[in-house]
């Protein structure tokens, strides 16, 4: 199979017992995994090995729930895992080529912050760093930060917008051959080349400069989740892959469409973003060894967990008023993840759901695509995505962890490389290299090229 086929991306999304809302029941599962740097080094070698464009480690500065008989239940939901910029930079001394992608809010961060551990992840890794722009979707994250309320919707993505702007302003502080370190002369900079923002705007005023030197990537990687209208409109402008939960290949492939569509009113090429949704594989030998597994974890969930989880991603409505083998009530739009709302509800009507057989089918994979199969039912299903215009890449959802992941890597990737889809080697030295990104230069040297 020739080698010049175009090929897949892949991310390793780590939860800390995995995606399965029940995993850290599962025999196999490290139930301790929060709090476990072992198994992350683990995981992080096994993605490594398998060749693994990124590993992604979502987050939430607070634990999402207050209902504590579900939340005593459950590994999720922020219970108890480690800050994942401080994870990400143990793994990236442990690793050499996979990158490093973290989740950081900019509701309840500063710009300066951001600006300055993405950098520092970006020398401590070699280059291997991005950044999961989000804007929180959980009223609980407020309460962590001296608000009573989460910010409205439109108004966090207007901050969104700004916030990204100034992190990427001192990112450009530093020319790349800013400092001269010459211990001859005494100096260490050259003053020409560093570069005051002095941004004023509406959220946010920031002088600058930037105190970490200028990233090996120019600028790591911009990522993004957001699915809503406002979500679809910030990444057009400044994300370079972008995360998405999909059910269906038409919805992926309508949403891959008009996002890839408005990139060039940004005056972006198509090839400038990644659309990597999410894949939740449950991989048997047979088709009947993978519906056991799926079923086996399935009947460990507690009803309590269950409905809790869907309160959640419904908007917050306590859905146990309602009869739990009835259908799901009519339910005012939320102001946490709208298209994860929309998601949910439309999945439910399409196939007239019960509330009960709602969270159990979402248990699993919250909505995002779920695949139950053989490695050959798997690859075709990625591979049908992948040409026919519904993805750039996946992120992995593993069901329990560590087994999960090391099904996937044992079972489908030999099928993905038999079909070329997939490395057999990094290519390049960097994240942007290997997703195929181009390395931002320093604005100053663009346009002195110009010239
Ligand atoms: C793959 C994926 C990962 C996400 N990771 C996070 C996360 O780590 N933290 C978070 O607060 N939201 C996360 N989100 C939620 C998004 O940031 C966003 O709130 C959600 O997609 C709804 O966006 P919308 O309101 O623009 O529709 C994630 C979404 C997706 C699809």
């Amino acid at each position: 199979m020739s080698a010049a086929r175009p090929q897949l991306k892949l991310g390793a999304f780590l939860y800390p017992t995995g995606h399965h809302v029940a995993a850290w029941r599962h025999p196999e599962a490290q139930a301790d995994a929060g709090s476990n740097i072992a198994h992350y080094i683990e995981l992080a070698q096994l993605a490594e090995a398998a060749k693994f464009d990124l590993i992604f480690m979502a987050d939430g500065v607070g634990t999402r729930g207050t209902d504590i008989e579900a939340l005593s239940r459950t590994a999720v939901r922020y219970v108890a895992q480690f800050e994942p910029i401080t994870l990400l930079s143990a793994l990236a001394a442990v690793t050499k080529h996979i990158g490093f992608v973290a989740t950081a809010s900019t509701s309840y961060n500063e710009p300066y912050h951001i600006a300055r551990k993405f950098a520092s992840l970006d020398h401590i890794s070699g280059g291997r760093a991005g950044w999961n722009l989000v804007t929180s979707s959980s009223e609980h994250e407020a309460h962590n930060f001296g608000r009573d309320e989460h910010y409205a919707h439109a108004e966090r993505y207007e901050r969104a917008e700004e916030f990204a702007d100034v992190v990427r302003g001192l990112w450009d502080t530093w020319e790349e051959d800013a400092f001269l370190r010459d211990k001859e002369s005494g100096i260490y900079f050259d003053p020409d080349k560093q570069h005051i923002l002095n941004h004023k705007g509406k959220f946010f005023k920031v002088r600058g400069p930037l105190n970490v030197a200028r990233a090996p990537q120019g600028q790591p990687v911009l990522v993004q989740a957001g699915s809503s209208e406002p979500g679809k409109e910030l990444a057009a402008r400044t994300a370079e892959v972008v995360f998405t939960a999909h059910q269906t290949i038409e919805d992926a492939r309508g949403f891959y469409k008009d996002l890839k569509t408005r990139l060039a009113k940004y005056g972006r090429g198509r090839e400038e973003l990644k659309i990597m949704p999410g894949i939740f594989p449950v991989v048997g030998r047979t088709q009947a060894e993978a519906e056991a597994k799926f079923q086996e974890i399935q009947d460990l969930i507690h009803p309590v967990v269950g409905l809790s989880m869907l309160n959640g991603m419904t908007g917050g409505v306590d859905l146990s008023k309602y009869p739990l083998d009835g259908p799901i009530p009519d339910l005012p739009e939320t102001n946490a993840s709208k298209s994860r709302q929309k998601l949910l509800l439309d999945l439910a009507r399409r196939e007239n759901l019960t509330i009960r057989e709602l969270y159990l089918r979402i248990a699993g994979a919250r909505g995002h695509w779920q695949v139950v199969g053989t490695p050959s039912r798997i690859a075709d299903e990625m591979e049908h995505w992948f040409t026919t215009g519904a993805a750039d890449g996946f992120n992995v959802m593993p069901p329990h962890l560590p087994v999960g992941l090391r099904d996937f890597v044992e079972l489908v990737l030999p099928e993905l490389r038999r079909r070329g889809l997939f490395r057999t080697e990094y290519q390049g030295r960097t994240l942007r290299e290997n997703l195929g990104l181009s390395t931002p230069r320093h604005p100053a040297r663009v346009q002195t090229a110009a010239e």
